[in-house]
């Protein structure tokens, strides 16, 4: 069985004074009457921060899963987010009152906004409900999800709040230098969804080789190698074995080479859409 840290996962300081563990369990795709036993899974081998959405339908598993665990609220972060189609100051408010009552929580830790959808021009003043949110205490933290450099500049420049995180695509095949450059300028973290290509990486002969000099998995080298470029990573799996291996990437140190030849791997291999292209 793996070795995995338990309760005392690694942290990274947000712009808000607050902290996010550097991996997390997505949730997209675990269905919903299945969620609450495999969150439940996760809490148990270790993990403690949880990405789920409006949008995936399994809300209620997972609160579920954190009301059985034998773990205090405060030991779980919590992320959810509004859909595109609840942007605007009025279902943006019914999508959170939504989501609190699916999750069963009275605070949240994390309120994203899921996509900009551009196209719909709502999501200024969905970014403006979401700091009321935060200042009425029942959201401690705000953020978004797969904006580009205009989208922050523009609700950056509208109200003087920056994101904590944006929630992107990323992973060795689309390594997004651009925005992380822009992030970085502005005390944004990166957090990386599909970190894996959505199973990709699983044959690479690079990560494969470099998993192996460690005695480690392809998969595991690569969520080692975001974590070392200060990049939150959320893994989502339905299997056991998957879920805590998945986790047990603090007990080795990939070399300057290794980053280097995954730095390499860059390629615009994008597996979701453009955000552009969301509506
Ligand atoms: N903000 C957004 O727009 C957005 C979009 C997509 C995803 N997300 C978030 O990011 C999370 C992760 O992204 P994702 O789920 O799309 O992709 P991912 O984590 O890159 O990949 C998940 C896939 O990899 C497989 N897998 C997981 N661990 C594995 C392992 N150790 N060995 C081999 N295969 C493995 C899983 O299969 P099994 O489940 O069968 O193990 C699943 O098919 C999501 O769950 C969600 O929370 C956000």
């Amino acid at each position: 069985m793996t070795d995995v840290p338990t309760g005392d996962l690694p942290r990274i300081d947000l712009n808000d004074g607050t902290s996010i563990p550097r991996l997390g369990f997505g949730v997209f795709k675990v269905p919903a009457d299945e969620a609450a036993r495999i969150v439940g899974e996760a809490l148990r081998i270790g993990y403690r921060s949880i990405d789920t959405a409006w949008g995936y339908f399994n809300e209620e598993g997972v609160g579920q899963a954190i009301r059985e665990s034998d773990l205090d609220r405060d030991e779980i972060h919590v992320t959810t987010k509004v859909w595109n189609s609840y942007q605007g100051r009025k279902k943006t408010l019914e999508s959170f009152e939504t989501s609190m009552t699916n999750l069963g929580l009275d605070r949240l830790d994390l309120l994203l906004i899921h996509w900009p959808a551009p196209g719909n021009d709502l999501y200024l003043e969905t970014w403006e409900t979401f700091i009321e949110l935060r200042e009425s205490g029942r959201v401690t933290s705000i953020g978004v999800s797969n904006f580009e450099p205009e989208h922050l500049g523009h609700i950056i420049e509208a109200t003087g709040v920056i994101p904590v995180l944006n929630q992107i695509e990323l992973h060795p095949y689309l390594q997004q230098r651009q925005l992380r450059t822009f992030h970085d300028l502005h005390g944004i973290v990166t957090e990386a969804w599909g970190p894996i290509a959505r199973g990709k990486v699983v044959d690479d002969p690079v990560l494969r080789g470099i998993g192996a000099a460690h005695g480690k998995s392809a998969v595991q080298a690569t969520l080692r190698w975001e974590i070392q470029h200060g990049i939150v990573t959320i893994p989502k799996s339905d299997h056991a074995d998957r879920i805590a291996a998945n986790l047990d990437v603090f007990d080795f140190e990939l070399s300057a080479d290794e980053m280097a030849a995954i730095d390499a791997l860059d390629s615009d291999g994008r597996t979701g859409p453009h955000p552009a292209d969301m509506n």
